[in-house]
This record gives structure tokens, sequence and C-alpha cells, in this order.
């Protein structure tokens, strides 16, 4: 996970190829060149909407889009969107996006603008073609990728000079009020503030963030359960639970809870509500303790952290499936594991394993394997590597 990949030139290259097709499609150049990451969570699962802390790293698939502003739309109202890999064409007027079409793509973007005009920035009409290469529906925040790249472009149409932080918020916004999915920051920042070769830790109280270097030895795989996740129901769900905690434990969030004193208030709890601060509160608890690990390059300390916030997950905060659950099971017997966990929401999506490098490819190969064997289903596993964040170009 060295920063001698080299992204910078395949990201030029991919955007070259944007900026030709956009120029075929719509006749003149593009003004904008975006890409954002997608982002795997590594420790710390849940606990962004509770003020906690969480580690993660931005990926090598992002979103990508080339855009530029369109004077000429009819009565300067009309937006006009091409996504290449889904072969799909959106056209919406800037007057009328309260008509938020149920799982539609462009409600990721027709979110952002009204989020936009709700501070104050006018977008003008543009046209964008968009693009991205980081699996959909699997836990790596395609969404969060498309928001942030789009945010990158609308706050430069709208001349808004927002902050990272700001447009990180402007995303959840549009997740919590147009997609109606009640999630936390974590997905949009990861997006934002990524480093080639180095994890995000972030703090949800104090929204300071900094790049952790990964130590050598270890790469990260990911491998899909394709069990599709809805972070619409069962998310929202889980932050009500941890909602409840916080009102009877007389906290301003689960932050403020230790697990000693946690356990000393357990009886006050219904046992789903206590399963369920425990662990966010183990949680924030196990990333303190991974950074230790990281500092001491100590990866077979941070791998069973790993593996202990998954154990979690399944027996405490029940988000995981029996799915993913297999794929920790099938991990523990390979050669070169140090950790999994199920990364993200969860309720399917994506498992993530810390893996010896040397042992990575083969690593790979047999869970690939000893999964589609039990399910029937192909996982593609693969190795990520940690990149940078988002970027915009002026092209
Ligand atoms: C999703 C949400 C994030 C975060 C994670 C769980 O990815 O979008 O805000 O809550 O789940 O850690």
């Amino acid at each position: 996970m060295g920063p001698e990949m080299k992204f910078d030139r395949q990201q030029d290259d991919a955007l070259t190829e944007l900026a030709v097709l956009f120029g075929q499609r719509y006749g003149r150049k593009p003004t904008l060149l975006s890409r954002a990451p997608g982002r795997l969570e590594i420790l710390g699962n849940h606990t962004d909407y509770n003020e906690g802390t969480v580690l993660s790293v931005a990926i090598d698939r992002a979103a990508r889009i080339a855009a530029a502003p369109n004077p000429d739309a009819k009565d300067g109202m009309v937006c006009r969107l091409y996504d290449i890999k889904g072969h799909s064409t959106r056209e919406f007027r800037l007057d009328d996006l309260d008509n938020c079409r149920r799982g539609d793509w462009s409600n990721y973007i027709k979110g952002l603008i009204v989020e936009f005009n709700l501070q104050g920035f006018k977008v003008p009409a543009f046209d964008a073609l968009v693009t991205g290469d980081v699996p959909l529906s699997a836990g790596m925040s395609s969404s969060a990728a498309l928001e942030m790249s789009m945010t990158l472009i609308l706050d430069r149409l709208s001349d808004a000079r927002l902050t990272w932080l700001e447009m990180a918020k402007i995303g959840q916004a549009c997740e919590n009020n147009y997609i109606g999915a009640h999630t936390g920051l974590l997905d949009q920042i990861s997006s934002l503030k990524g480093k080639a070769g180095q994890l995000i830790y972030s703090d949800f109280r104090s929204f300071s963030v900094a790049n952790v270097p990964m130590p050598s030895g270890a790469v990260f795989v990911a491998a899909n359960s394709k069990i599709k996740h809805n972070l619409t129901n069962e998310y929202n769900e889980r932050r009500e639970a941890c909602e409840e905690a916080v009102r009877i434990l007389g906290v301003k969030a689960l932050r403020d809870v230790s697990p000693e004193q946690l356990e000393q208030r357990k009886g006050d709890l219904r046992d789903m509500v206590y399963r369920r601060a425990c662990h966010v509160v183990g949680e924030i608890a196990r990333v303190a303790d991974g950074q230790a690990a990281l500092a001491n390059g100590d990866l077979t300390a941070f791998g069973k952290l790993m593996t202990a916030s998954h154990e979690s997950s399944r027996s405490n905060f029940e988000n995981s499936c029996p799915e993913i659950d297999m794929m920790v099971e099938i991990g523990r017997t390979l050669p070169g594991f140090l950790g999994a966990r199920i990364s993200g929401g969860g309720f399917g999506g994506i498992s993530v394993h810390l893996v010896q490098t040397p042992f990575a490819e083969s690593y790979c190969a047999a869970l690939g394997k000893a999964y589609l064997q039990r399910t029937g289903i192909d996982s593609s596993p693969m190795i990520l590597t940690a990149a940078d964040g988002a970027a915009l170009w002026e092209a």
C-alpha cells in the first residue's frame, strides 16, 4: 500500500477520455473535471453519528464527472446528465427539483442542488457526463463518491467556494433530506480526505481529520457478498436505538460513555438498546486501540481488532448477515489472514480483510472460490489501495 502507485497518471487518462466523450456528446469542451473516490471503513462502525471516531481509507475506485455550464439551455433552467456506464440519460429543470424518484441515480445530484440553493447558492444550468468504477450498493460508498465529485463541480459552478467540511455536510444533507437515509458524515469525509498509502482518522465531535500511515506488510482485500443493503430502514432503526440509549443515559452522545460506564448502567436499558450501545462504545475503544497498534506497526493486533469489530456487529449491532459472517469465517482459515469484518452500514455489502502482502493474491482466489462454492455467488475479492481524496480540475 505504498505511495508508489501511479494514481495521478491513471486519473489523468480516465479524465482525458471523459473530456473527449463529453465533447462528442455535447459538442463543446467541458470546463470542469472532478474525481472522488469510494471508501472502506476499517474500524469504527456506526460511530460517526454518535460523535465517535473512525479509521477509514479512500480507495483507488472513484466517480468521475466532466461538466460545463449550458447558457443555451431552454430558459436557462434545464440540466442534462449522462451516465456512461449505465447508458442512461436524465434531464431535469432547476425549478422542479422536488420530484425525487425512488431509487434513481440522479437524486444524488438533484438533492445536492437543493442543498446548494437552501444555502443561498444559485446553480446555473449545466451538462454533465458521469462515470465511475466504485461497485454499486456494495458498501464502498459509490453514492458518496458521486456526491463529492458533483459537489466539487457545483461548488465551482455556483461560485460557493465551500470548505471541505461544508462540502461533506452538503452531501450528508442530500442523503438525509432528499434520499431519506439518515447517514453520518463518514463516507463524504473519507472521499474528500484520503491520502495515498494512508488511513484517515476522523473525529466526529471535533471534525478534525488526520492521515495515518499504513505500516508496510499488509493490504486490504474487499469481497462483495452481493447481498444488497438498504440504508434507509434498518440503518435508521439502529440510529434510533442509539438515540434511546443517549436519552436514558443522560449524555450528549455515546462518545461520552466508556465501556465500564455502560456496564454499570446496563440494567437501565432494554437489552436490544444495550447491545446497540455496547457495539458503538466498543468500536470507539477499538479505534483508539487500533491507532496505537498502527503507531507500533503491529498489524497482528490491528487485525484482531477488526475481527473483534465484526463479532460485535454480528452479535450486538446485528448489522451483519450470514453471507458476510461466512466470508469472515472463510478468511480465518486462509494463510495471510490478519483480520476481517463487515465494512460500512451493514446488512450486506462487503467484508474487508487485512491480509499479509505475500498472500494477498492467493487469499483473494481462495476466498472467492470458497464463497462461490457455498453460495453460488461471485464475490470478486479485490486488493484495494489507499488513494488520494477528491480533486477538481479546470479544463
Ligand atoms: C454508512 C453511513 C456512514 C456510517 C456507516 C457506518 O456508510 O453512510 O455515515 O454511519 O454506514 O459506520
